[in-house]
């Protein structure tokens, strides 16, 4: 397992494997004193060795193969996806290959492979030069989106109305050596994430964004919200799940965890939008494990070494997520509306999840989490969307 410990929830399926009964050498940077205890009691050795030194790393694994069978290489932590490859490759194990990694890390290499396939991706070109993005926009037209080919979290991910606006966005650029130019595609934004082994789905999950995920990179004042749906039957998702089933084999995916963004038109025509070979961060598998009551790391974990999930996992419940910023900057001082809210969702309320009085906002524009998190969950969507919003407008955290 590549970096068992980091990001926090990595400890959470490297004890999953554990669990059901991998035996599991971690690799990774944190000292092993920084392993959160999830992974470090349940790792069977661990090699401390930078990740950015992929000559360190396999010359690791190589000296502990001689003692040991390596027969899978895992890794969910995104950087690190083509490193699992090559060592995948160097030890002759099964799965993602370097050449089929690429498209899940190359958003252009990967729209290009969606392409083929006859999916609808949004207009696109991709550009390494100023000369060549003015270009893609004569081709693209207006409004159009400029982004990296390996972003993440919407990093320098601009939408761009006019030439005006071009020629103030492309300074912001310089250091991104290459970028798409895509058509701006105007809806609402779902994801559609999986558990697969062998190329079946065995797990199907549906997120939505409120509002999307580029707006709230751009407003502080927004409380982002995620919603992972209970009912997936709904005639407007047919779209995205559709196409989801299509991207899969188009890119080749056979096992592990998936996370694919989409956009619903207004006419519901359903656009891809990105894919990872990984899960979705930002605690939508905690979100996904509360409204089904069941365990996502375990079931990921079972799919990986077993093949297939051994307990049913029904969706019982919506259960949305409402991220919180603090007004002020410095610590936190105090919060405004939570006992109100409580007294009239209290029983629906699943986590309450806020930096305490005292501690040091986090930076709002690098973590999703940001100030702090509120996890509500009911079988109906109606009174998710009432919560959620209601946690978004009248939930204040202050700091000073
Ligand atoms: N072609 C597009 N049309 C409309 N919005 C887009 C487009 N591409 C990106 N965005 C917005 O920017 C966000 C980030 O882009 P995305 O491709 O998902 O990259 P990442 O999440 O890896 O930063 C999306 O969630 C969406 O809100
Ligand atoms: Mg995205």
């Amino acid at each position: 397992m590549i970096s068992p410990g980091y990001p926090l929830e990595m400890a959470y399926f490297t004890r999953a494997l554990a669990a059901v009964g991998g035996t599991v050498i971690g690799v990774g940077d944190q000292p092993p004193s920084a392993l959160p205890e999830e992974a470090r009691s349940t790792l069977a050795h661990y090699e401390h060795v930078s990740l950015s030194d992929e000559g360190a790393v396999l010359g690791a694994l190589q000296r502990l193969a001689r003692h040991v069978s390596i027969d899978r290489v895992e890794c969910l932590w995104e950087p690190y996806m083509i490193l699992a490859a090559q060592l995948r490759e160097s030890f002759g194990v099964p799965g993602m290959t370097v050449e089929q990694t690429v498209p899940f890390r190359d958003k252009e290499r990967m729209k290009q492979a969606i392409d083929a396939a006859g999916i609808r991706t949004p207009w696109h070109v991709s550009a390494t030069t100023v000369a060549a993005v003015w270009e893609a926009a004569e081709q693209v037209g207006y409004p159009l989106i400029v982004k990296p080919i390996a972003g993440a979290g919407s990093a320098d991910t601009y939408r761009v109305d006019s030439a005006q606006e071009l020629a103030k966005v492309l300074p912001l650029l310089r250091h991104v050596p290459e970028v798409s130019v895509e058509e701006f595609v105007d809806g609402e934004e779902f994801t559609y994430d999986t558990v697969c082994a062998d190329g079946s789905i065995l797990f199907e999950n549906v997120m939505w964004y409120r509002p999307r995920p580029l707006q709230m990179k751009m407003h502080e004042w927004i409380s982002p919200t995620s919603i992972v749906l209970r009912d997936l039957t709904v005639p407007n998702l047919q779209g995205g799940r559709q196409m989801g089933a299509e991207v899969l084999p188009a890119l080749g995916f056979r096992t592990g965890f998936t996370h694919m963004e989409w956009y619903r038109k207004s006419d519901g025509d359903a656009v891809f939008g990105e894919i990872g070979a990984r899960p979705p961060g930002a605690r939508v598998v905690d979100l996904m494990n509360y409204a089904s009551d069941g365990d996502l790391y375990v079931a990921w974990a079972e799919a990986v070494v077993h093949g297939r999930i051994s307990q049913p996992l029904e969706r019982w419940y919506n259960a949305g997520c409402v991220f919180k910023r603090a007004n002020g900057v410095g610590r936190i001082t105090h919060v405004e509306g939570l006992d109100k809210l409580m007294a009239d969702y209290g029983e629906h309320v699943v986590l309450v999840d806020l930096l305490p009085v005292g501690a040091p906002r986090r930076d709002w524009r690098a973590v999703l989490i940001s100030d702090g998190l509120i996890i509500v969950r009911h079988s109906e969507l109606q009174q998710v969307i009432e919560m959620t919003e209601r946690f978004a407008a009248e939930l204040h955290m202050y700091a000073s």
